[in-house]
């Protein structure tokens, strides 16, 4: 399954939903693979650091991402792609390949209203591909004493695309997180709440990915039980 994190905006979350995505799908026992289609190699770097364990490559334009995308997602139960912030034809292939799109968006009516134009390369796929991929706008960086006011979910309605309803807020912790090259639930206490609110997101996002084969990794608390003879 190919899942697409895209906006042509950048500095929305893209990276860092596309990077705790990959990880915690590893964490539940998936062969993933990061598709980095950014040119700043920002996510790759960052989950090379934080679990080295997941394989990331870079795909460096549109043809390379059409052509080698099936391929990778052959050998993988999961590919994450991060798209760029800007370069329509990256989208555009990445959607066209893509089964699942997350779109992240900050949590304002500017860029609420901005998603129409954000989102143009991917309703183009809609038609081409009479629906798929599966979108759903998480929005991110919610600050403190934000409400999802009626004319955000309207705006949202109207493009036809469901809001997640879990959203990630606006934390310190996930701007710190790449420069200490670790996901947020590996930043110990400070990272709890932030834990909390990306996994809760993922398993509403991907119910089944939980279900998958076991973790290739035993749980680190796991001790042999003694067993008392009768
Ligand atoms: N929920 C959040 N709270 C605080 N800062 C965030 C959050 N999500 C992302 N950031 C920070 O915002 C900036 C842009 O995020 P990034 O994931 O790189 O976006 P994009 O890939 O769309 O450009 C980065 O500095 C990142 O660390
Ligand atoms: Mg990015």
């Amino acid at each position: 399954m190919i899942i697409v994190v895209a906006n042509s905006k950048g500095g929305v979350g893209k990276s860092t939903l596309a990077v705790h995505l990959a990880a915690w799908l590893h964490e539940q026992g998936h062969r993933v693979t990061l598709a980095d289609c950014d040119t700043q190699h920002s996510s790759s770097d960052w989950l090379r650091e934080a679990m080295p364990e997941v394989k990331a490559v870079r795909l460096a334009n549109p043809d390379q991402i059409l052509d080698e995308l099936p391929q990778i997602d052959r050998e993988a139960d999961y590919v994450v792609a991060d798209g760029p912030g800007s370069n329509t034809e990256t989208s555009r292939a990445l959607l066209l390949r893509a089964q699942l799109a997350l779109v992240p968006c900050k949590a304002s009516m500017l860029e609420v209203r901005a998603l129409r134009q954000a989102t143009a390369v991917l309703r183009q796929a809609h038609e081409i591909r009479r629906g798929v991929p599966r979108a759903v706008i998480v929005l991110s960086m919610v600050g403190k004493t934000y409400r999802l006011t009626q004319d955000m979910k309207d705006a949202a309605q109207k493009l036809h695309l469901p809001l997640a309803k879990t959203a990630l807020t606006l934390k310190q912790i996930y701007a710190d997180a790449p420069g200490q090259g670790r996901v947020v639930w590996q930043l110990g206490a400070r990272g709890r709440e932030a834990t909390r609110e990306v996994q809760s997101l993922f398993k509403e996002l991907l119910p089944d990915a939980r279900k998958g084969r076991p973790s290739v990794k035993p749980a680190p608390q796991e001790k042999p039980t003694k067993t008392t003879a009768a």
